[in-house]
């Protein structure tokens, strides 16, 4: 399918190594607000509002690469994404093992190394960065970030647009949609809606109030 790739920064690089190390998909180019020109060696096609040409060009897919730093960005994008009949394709590296009783979204990002357990399940658009091992069983809601090298024991559940940080530990517990996970921490305990949680164990620092990622 032919693809286009949301977005020209950091996370527009590692989905692009995701993309190319698989044969479904071809990326004919980028949309960007910011960035003109080309990226990557790819074209600019436009800028977000774009979207809607896309077929006209016989781009059929998207791949959205908004990363963590503009939330409120990347959720129109998911609602413009879900209007515009294009198909949000997953950008799974070769490397990663995903369990075949293990179900995947659409428009997902797992990067090199990541393992996906058996049953688990993770909704539309979650991001999984390098080397996270998401265990057998775990609920992972819909556009989750998980950055690299992120453990989640067995049965863990993680609602909507939380934030878990690099190294980060959870054992079996619940995390609530919102919430950031601190680089580094281990998490023994539930952690409530919109609450930034840090440290071993984590403990609460405080509750969110803007619609951030980090906090
Ligand atoms: C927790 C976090 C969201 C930032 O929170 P913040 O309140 O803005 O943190 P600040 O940078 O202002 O630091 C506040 C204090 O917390 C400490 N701190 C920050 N992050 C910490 C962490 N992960 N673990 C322990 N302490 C931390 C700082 O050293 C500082 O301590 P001080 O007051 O004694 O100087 C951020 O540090 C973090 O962990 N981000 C995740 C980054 C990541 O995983 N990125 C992945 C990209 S792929």
């Amino acid at each position: 399918m032919r693809v286009a790739v949301l977005g020209a920064g950091g996370l527009c690089k590692v989905m692009l190594d995701a993309l190319c190390s698989r044969t479904e998909h071809r990326v004919v180019g980028l949309l960007d607000d910011h960035v003109t020109g080309s990226f990557c060696g790819l074209p600019i096609l436009g800028k977000m509002s774009s979207l809607r040409t896309l077929r006209s060009k016989n781009i059929r897919g998207v791949a959205l690469a908004v990363g963590d730093r503009f939330l409120p960005v990347r959720l129109q994008l998911i609602e413009a994404i879900r209007v515009s009949g294009l198909q949000a394709v997953n950008a799974v590296h070769r490397t990663a093992w995903i369990s075949p009783s293990a179900t995947l979204g659409d428009g997902i990002y797992a990067g090199p190394n990541v393992t996906i357990h058996a049953g688990a399940s993770i909704s539309d658009f979650c991001v999984i960065w390098t080397g996270s091992i998401i265990e057998h069983d775990n609920r992972i809601g819909e556009n989750v970030f998980i950055a690299p090298s992120v453990t989640t024991a067995g049965y863990t559940e993680v609602e909507r647009d939380v934030f878990i940080g690099i190294g980060a530990v959870v054992l079996r517990a619940k995390i609530g949609a919102l919430a950031t996970v601190a680089a580094g921490s281990l998490v023994t305990k539930d952690v409530a809606a919109r609450t930034l949680v840090m440290g071993s164990p984590a403990k609460r620092i405080r509750t969110k109030r803007e619609l951030t990622y980090h906090g």
